[in-house]
């Protein structure tokens, strides 16, 4: 069976700059996507672009802060002007948190609200027209086995990521009729930036018997690597998955359902 593909598709990843939306948009790029990185961050998102086009893939960068409504507003503008319209949205850009519900303070809260929940909603309420206008597209939200699991101290980021999974029904149903597919990945650990900088700030002493211990939580005995991801968010945005909408997919080596 060859590779699903997604030639003359144009691609809107938020938070490709670094980890999993990086892989996202370089597994995109590779099955023909013109791929636009949405990340505040601009020397990796720069960086991820500059790299997919080097490879002869199509890529650009545009800075955008998700969880800011004038800056999705201006980068989806910016974006427009050489791009004709979208296909597919990726709201993959989200923040970590460690914490119960008593230790994490409210501007924590709201600042983890702000980014993974609110910035879903700014990219969707600004981009969902444009896929109704166009016709139809595909939404995928990057949503975490943590929606759906009791994690241990990520009160915030598991409420956060709860909301997204939701959010991923409702946008599904709403707009089923418009002809756009809406569906949300659930990772358990995978090995990202995001990862080894909690690993850096928590236990700076002994990061390496915790990447152990982190790795084991899976069954599979590792963590997923972003390029695991980038395959499934390729099967789901492409016409390979036509019949796919209002899902939820755990990638989590057994972690949900092999534990014990
Ligand atoms: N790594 C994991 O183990 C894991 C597991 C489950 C779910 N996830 C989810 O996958 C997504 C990506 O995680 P990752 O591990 O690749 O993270 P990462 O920190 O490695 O990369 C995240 C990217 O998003 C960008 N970003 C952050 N806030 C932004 C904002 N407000 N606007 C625009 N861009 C922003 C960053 O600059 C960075 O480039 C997140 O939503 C995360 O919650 C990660």
């Amino acid at each position: 069976m060859s590779a699903p593909q997604l030639e003359n598709k144009t691609a809107i990843v938020t938070g490709a700059g670094k980890g999993i939306g990086r892989a996202i948009a370089e597994t995109f790029a590779e099955a023909g996507a013109r791929v636009i990185i949405f990340d505040f961050d601009e020397v990796s998102g720069k960086e991820a672009a500059a790299a997919i086009n080097e490879s002869g893939g199509k890529a650009c960068f545009i800075q955008c802060d998700v969880s800011d409504e004038k800056s999705v507003k201006a980068a989806i503008a910016s974006a427009s002007i050489t791009h004709d319209g979208y296909d597919i949205l990726v709201n993959n850009a989200g923040i970590a948190h460690i914490g119960t519900v008593v230790s994490t303070e409210p501007e924590d809260f709201d600042r983890i609200m702000n980014v993974n929940v609110k910035g879903v909603y700014n990219m969707l309420h600004q981009v969902v027209p444009l896929l109704i206008n166009r016709g139809g597209g595909v939404v995928l939200n990057m949503s975490s086995v943590a929606s759906v699991a009791g994690l241990p101290d990520r009160f915030a980021y598991s409420t956060s990521k709860g909301a997204v999974h939701t959010m991923t029904f409702s946008v599904a149903a709403d707009f089923i009729k418009d002809n756009i597919r809406c569906n949300c990945i659930c990772p358990a650990r995978v090995h990202t930036p995001f990862v080894d900088g909690y690993l850096e700030k928590t236990y700076p002493d002994n990061k390496e018997e915790m990447f152990q211990k982190l790795s084991e939580a899976q069954p599979i005995g590792r963590m997923a690597q972003p390029a695991e991801i980038g395959k499934l968010a390729l099967y789901l945005c492409s016409d390979d998955a036509s019949f796919i909408t209002g899902q939820s997919y755990e990638i989590d080596g057994g972690y949900m359902n092999l534990r014990g």
